[in-house]
């Protein structure tokens, strides 16, 4: 019985949501502990395909699900996701959100707009979902959190005074309509009321989770590239996906955390702009792009591919303090004569093996590969050792050089795709601390 955050150890889309699905099935709770409806999770179930933006992914198992304080929320997405899972079928009953989270109002949202298309060529490729100014709100102190949201005088004067403010900046310095009082007002109470029933101190929850020894999952959104703080600035987003982040965002203590595991894509992808070395430009990454479906599950922008980098793995796993690695996507790669691993940079003729905090520095970077063999499709197999060969080898070569164990491996979309190696809900760590509560 322990408690474990799975992160994404590249820029996202790392294939978190089918290993947090699928962990879900061990796990008493799941928490989403950052981001907002920029995240897009695709669950696969039989023959049914799921897409979720905010919701945890343990949901489709009818487990505990929390939306911690570390969350933006648009009261709009949530209300469209508590519809569509009551459409499918799919029980909502035991979900929880924080009344410490901020919401994402519609000035957020045409703020994003209109910054990215001024930057013009320097936009960052946002998802244009309001989540950068909602959270720049919140480190302001103007935000509105959800249990302000729900007190209705509160919410009134906050809004009033706030839209005041943004529709001052959206004709100052876009020439921009601002927004009606009256109108966001009434159709946000209009939100409230089915937000309302799910409101909790979360943080109280999932650590009274924690002390009756429960499973608990602490589910990142994004990558670790993206992160605000240790991703490559300022083409990240405005939260943080690290495993830190599922400390402040979820309202539990860092000694309470017992493993962390680093998903992995057998390849690298990234949406949205910023220095990428091991990018395939080329035909071989449109090959990659339409094997894999390559395409955001938000925005539906096709994303940049390229092969898989170590450089940026071992980084995940010094700034998350990874202890396993989930890689997925195994079964896309399939087919290939040889594939390529980046396992260090060439900058200005020196060799570099640690991710460079710079983006120029980045920038400057040569990626320099190791070839291997690729492998022919296979069937599924029942364990590990029933891969091809050469698959193995690509495997044994990830850990290596990554100097950690893979857990899990993901060859498909479906929950049964998948071989676990190591049970990452095992006996916690004998440091453990068990008393949270003085
Ligand atoms: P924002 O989170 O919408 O502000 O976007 C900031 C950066 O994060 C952009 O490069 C986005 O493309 C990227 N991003 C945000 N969410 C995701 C995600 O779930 N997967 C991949 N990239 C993302």
């Amino acid at each position: 019985m322990s408690t474990l955050v799975v992160v994404g150890a590249q820029w996202g889309d790392e294939g978190k949501g089918k290993v947090t699905d699928y962990l879900s099935a061990r796990a008493d709770m799941v928490v989403r502990y950052q981001g907002g409806n920029n995240a897009g999770h695709t669950v696969v179930v039989g023959d049914r395909e799921y897409r979720m933006r905010l919701i945890p992914s343990g949901i489709f198992h009818d487990k505990a699900c929390v939306i911690g304080n570390g969350v933006v929320l648009d009261p709009a997405v949530l209300v469209q996701e508590l519809d569509y899972l009551a459409e499918q079928g799919i029980s909502t009953q035991h979900l929880r959100v924080s009344g410490a989270a901020h919401i994402i109002l519609p000035y957020h949202i045409r703020l994003d707009e209109l910054d990215e298309d001024r930057r013009g060529t320097l936009r960052l490729g946002t998802t244009r979902r309001g989540i950068g100014p909602a959270y720049a709100d919140k480190s302001a102190r103007i935000g509105i959190r959800v249990s302000e949201y729900l007190n209705r005088a509160v919410f009134a004067e906050k809004l009033r005074r706030n839209l005041e403010e943004k529709n001052r900046a959206l004709a100052a310095l876009y020439g921009a309509p601002g927004f009606d009082y009256d109108v966001v007002f009434s159709q946000y109470q209009a939100y409230a009321e089915r937000v309302r029933p799910l409101v909790a101190d979360t943080s109280l929850l999932i650590n009274q989770a924690i002390d009756r020894g429960e499973n608990v999952l602490f589910e990142g959104a994004q990558g670790t590239l993206l992160d605000l703080d240790h991703g490559t600035y300022p083409y990240v987003t405005s939260s943080h996906p690290v495993a830190g982040g599922a400390c402040i965002g979820a309202g539990v203590g860092p000694t309470r955390i017992d493993r962390v595991l680093g998903t992995v894509k057998a390849y690298t992808t990234r949406v949205g702009d910023g220095p990428f070395p091991s990018e395939l430009a080329g035909a071989e990454g449109d090959w990659i792009r339409e094997r894999g479906r390559e395409y955001g599950t938000v925005t539906g922008r096709p994303r940049r591919c390229g092969w898989l980098d170590t450089t940026i793995v071992r980084y995940a796993a010094r700034v998350s303090g990874l202890t396993h690695l989930a890689l997925t996507r195994l079964d896309t790669l399939a087919g290939l004569e040889r594939v390529r691993i980046c396992v260090a940079y060439r900058r200005d003729g020196d060799i570099i093996t640690d991710f460079p905090q710079e983006l120029e520095s980045l920038e400057a970077c040569e990626p320099v590969y190791v070839d291997l063999p690729g492998w022919p499709p296979f069937k599924e197999p029942d364990s590990s050792a029933d891969l091809p060969g050469e698959a193995r080898r690509y495997l044994e070569e990830i850990e290596e050089r990554c100097r950690l164990p893979l857990a899990l491996i993901s060859l498909g979309r479906e929950r049964g795709q998948t071989l676990a190696i190591t049970d990452v809900f095992g006996d916690p760590p004998a440091c453990r601390n068990q008393a949270a509560r003085i």
